[in-house]
């Protein structure tokens, strides 16, 4: 935080594409560099998306810095960046909140996102050979607020008053939203980034090729999303970000009463805001 606050120099043209853990960040990133490159590259044939995990294809920013990686290659990127971050809004300095710098932001239902980051964590426990955590107590845990980059519901609320605050700077997704109409959101997304699809590019079909190529279905099984690379055996590896891709699978992970608890908090850090789920 504090090499961000001191040496990020935000562009106005800046693209953050902004998410909690495990609710979409890696699908999040597959749209918005189609999207944003769609006239670089053939769908069926060359697209970087075929051989690079979008994680490959987009900087997340925070974790760069914080592996020590250098921040004159931050600057030598070409505009528009679409960067990539887990941070909560109110931890981003100034100079990038009050640029006209741009983020996107996604988020999930609490229940899927508690799900999902129990698996990817017994997942990673389980490559350094740590004893699985029981979801119990990673359920406390989560409940309690101990979240990667904090309280689950702050984060979510931080991106949403934001974005009625300045619609036009935070684009506020949910999970389960763009996962039912994707194609609406795809065009949402473009428009939000003054790149919305011109005629000739509907009539080509260019939304629903981006639609598919970003598809769970469709990264999850392309090869350099299936191999698990032993060269960077340390790091988190391009399976772990694909598990399922479903709406509404903590049914088969949560009791009545982990539900029953998850849903009164939620309701509780959501009351008054205009926000459920
Ligand atoms: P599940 O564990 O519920 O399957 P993140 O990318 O933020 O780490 O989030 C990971 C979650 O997004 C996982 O959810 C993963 O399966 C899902 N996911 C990954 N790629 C996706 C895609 N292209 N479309 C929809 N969901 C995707």
């Amino acid at each position: 935080m504090m090499l961000i606050h001191d040496h990020f120099k935000p562009r106005p043209t800046d693209i953050i594409l902004s998410t909690s853990p495990k609710c979409g960040t890696t699908w999040l990133r597959a749209l918005n560099f189609a999207i944003l490159n769609r006239n670089s590259y053939d769908f069926d044939n060359n697209h970087p998306l075929f051989s690079s995990n979008p994680r490959d294809l987009v900087l997340f920013f925070e974790g760069y810095i914080q592996e020590g990686g250098s921040t004159s290659f931050i600057e030598s990127l070409p505009s528009p960046r679409l960067l990539s971050s887990h941070l909560p809004f109110s931890l981003f300095p100034n100079s990038i909140t009050s640029s006209s710098c741009r983020f996107v932001y996604v988020c999930r239902n609490p229940k899927d996102a508690f799900v999902s980051m129990w698996h990817f964590m017994n997942k990673l426990r389980g490559r350094m050979e740590l004893p699985p955590l029981a979801i119990e107590h990673a359920f406390d845990l989560f409940c309690n607020g101990v979240s990667l980059n904090g309280p689950f519901w702050d984060h979510v609320l931080g991106y949403w008053k934001a974005s009625l605050e300045s619609p036009n700077k935070v684009l506020f997704l949910k999970y389960e939203d763009v996962k039912r109409e994707t194609s609406a959101y795809v065009r949402k997304m473009a428009e939000f980034l003054d790149l919305p699809f011109s005629a000739d590019e509907e009539n080509q079909g260019i939304v629903e090729k981006i639609v598919n190529l970003c598809s769970f279905e469709n990264l999850s099984n392309l090869d350099v999303n299936k191999v698990v690379n032993k060269a960077i055996f340390h790091k988190i590896q391009n399976p772990e970000f694909f598990r399922k891709g479903q709406v509404g699978d903590w049914v088969n992970h949560l009791t009545l009463e982990m539900t029953e608890i998850l849903d009164q908090i939620t309701q509780e850090k959501f009351q008054g805001t205009g926000l459920s789920f």
